[in-house]
């Protein structure tokens, strides 16, 4: 049987270092460093520049993740893009990556498909479900999956927003689903939804069932309306919903696999809030060291945290070969999964 293993994994954060005092006096958030610290974690974040958008970041990682893995863009036979903030409404940010790798260029151009996934936090756990039964299948050898997002531009940078613009980075993060006969590499991908809490946590921007979608001005420009412009979040229903489904789904995931919580090595959680990730990791009765974590340094990077922080881990030496670990996120929709995987 063909079995799928990530065969690279790479990274890529703007260098613009933006601390929690940064955005105080950088932007005029009415905020302390104490208050976003001991409610989420995070010290400090990175916003890409004005002129970088998703897909450039998602192709400095793309790149890395391509090199670890001893490839060439043309020996990919499918990229997955996982992002809820791409350059436009449309087409995605998967085509504009095709292309960036010089995909198009040349005498022979490999028109390899690109697929953009719109699952918000759970994107990259969606796109990998989506690229191991690629593999699986034999319609792939190797899928490109990337999660990258470019929040800074469409976070509300004013004390009325600061609730949810706190939380968020920009970042991107790439691995390589291969093929292989070997016994190892991606077990199960166990993926939820409950589209009761859809509103919960949003960012709407237009509304399509209006005629037209956003309200037309004389002069043709369009006006959105700030509760439509920004993500709106009850934030206790979603640390509530967050530790259920996290926890569900990886006791579902091991429940499959007929393995224990102590068989796992490593446990990467999505990086939405470190109490969150605390919380699980104390009701599994899992130690902290066994549950890795650099939303400290990044924040919430939604469909980018899981690969960024598999790439940091596999280039520090901490996640090696023969490792078994547990990849598990939330995130809106609310939308959820866990995977388990021998690296
Ligand atoms: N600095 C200072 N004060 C703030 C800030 C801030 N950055 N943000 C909110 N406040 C204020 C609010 O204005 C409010 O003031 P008020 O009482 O005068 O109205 C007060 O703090 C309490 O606000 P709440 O929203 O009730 O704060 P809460 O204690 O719920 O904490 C938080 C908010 C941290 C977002 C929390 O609800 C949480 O962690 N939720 C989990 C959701 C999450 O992590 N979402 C991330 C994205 S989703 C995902 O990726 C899964």
């Amino acid at each position: 049987m063909t079995n799928a293993y990530i065969s690279g994994t790479g990274f890529h954060v703007p260098p613009d270092v933006v601390t929690n005092d940064d955005l105080i006096r950088r932007f005029g958030v009415d905020t302390t460093h104490e208050w976003i610290v001991q409610r989420t974690g995070i010290e400090q974040r990175r916003f890409a520049e004005a002129g970088v958008g998703t897909s450039d970041m998602a192709l400095e990682a793309a790149r890395s993740a391509l090199a670890q893995a001893g490839l060439r863009p043309q020996d990919l036979d499918l990229i997955v893009f996982a992002t809820l903030s791409p350059e436009h409404a449309f087409p995605g940010s998967g085509v504009y990556l095709q292309r960036k790798l010089g995909l198009t260029d040349g005498d022979e151009p490999k028109f390899v498909p690109a697929l953009d996934v719109r699952n918000q936090c759970s994107g990259f756990l969606y796109g990998l479900s989506t690229a191991v039964a690629h593999v699986r299948a034999g319609m792939a050898r190797h899928v490109l999956l990337v999660g990258a997002e470019t929040h800074s531009a469409a976070l509300d940078l004013s004390t009325e927003g600061r609730t949810v613009s706190s939380l968020f980075g920009d970042g991107a993060g790439a691995v390589v689903v291969s093929a292989t006969d070997e016994d190892r590499g991606v077990r199960g991908v166990w993926l939820g939804a409950d589209g009761r809490f859809a509103e919960v946590l949003c960012q709407k921007v237009w509304d399509i069932r209006q005629r037209p979608f956003i309200a037309k001005n004389p002069d043709r420009s369009g006006t959105v309306p700030p509760d439509m412009l920004w993500a709106t979040m009850d934030g206790k229903v979603v640390f509530k919903h967050a530790v259920a489904a996290m926890v569900g789904s990886l006791m579902r995931a091991c429940a499959d696999q007929r393995i224990d919580l102590a068989d796992i090595d490593l446990f990467f959680f999505h990086q939405a809030n470190l109490r969150i990730n605390q919380f699980i990791a104390q009701q599994l009765g899992v130690p902290e060291d066994r549950v890795p974590h650099n939303i400290e340094r990044y924040g919430n990077t939604t469909a980018a945290t899981l690969p960024i922080l598999l790439a940091e881990a596999a280039q520090s030496g901490r996640l090696r070969p023969g490792m078994k670990i547990a990849l598990v996120a939330f995130g809106s929709g609310f939308t959820w999964g866990a995977a388990i995987v021998d690296w």
